[in-house]
């Protein structure tokens, strides 16, 4: 069954140049772009989209690092898109994540981790609504 997922390259994967390795990533396994948008997240994006986070460590930094400059958002469909779009993306930190992975290729370190992705179905509809309002 076709899936809907959403994906959002982070500002150092748009200020280091990677979108298109990326993107190609996606379409090189089927996914189909249905929507692809450059913008700024705002705070109020950040924080809905983030909300699980509230109060942890990191949270204050991540909703900076994600509102300081633009980023592509994505909306991916295809059969199995959730996972897909998370195997491909690799493990949170880039530094676990294996080669071939898009934070693997393309990331460093946890708080500049590339890319975004949904983690479930669920997820997805409720970002994808938060972000193509
Ligand atoms: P994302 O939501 O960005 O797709 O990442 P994820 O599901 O792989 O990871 P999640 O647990 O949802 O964490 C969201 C973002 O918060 C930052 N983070 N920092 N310092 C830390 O311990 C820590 N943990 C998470 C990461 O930037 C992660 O992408
Ligand atoms: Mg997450």
């Amino acid at each position: 069954m076709t899936e809907r997922t959403y994906a959002m390259l982070k500002p150092d994967a748009v200020l280091g140049g990677h979108v298109g390795e990326i993107i190609a990533r996606f379409e090189r396994v089927g996914l189909t772009i249905e929507r692809m948008e450059l913008a700024t997240v705002t705070p109020e994006q950040a924080a809905a989209n983030y909300a699980e986070h509230e109060g942890k460590p990191f949270y204050e930094g991540l909703i900076e690092y994600i509102t300081s400059g633009p980023v592509v958002k994505l909306v991916l469909a295809g059969e199995g898109a959730v996972a897909i779009t998370r195997k491909l993306m690799g493990a949170t930190n880039p530094a676990e994540a294996l080669p071939g992975t898009i934070r693997g290729d393309f990331g460093l370190v946890m708080d500049a981790n590339v890319i975004h992705g949904s983690d479930s179905l669920e997820s997805a509809k409720r970002e994808i609504a938060i972000f193509f309002a």
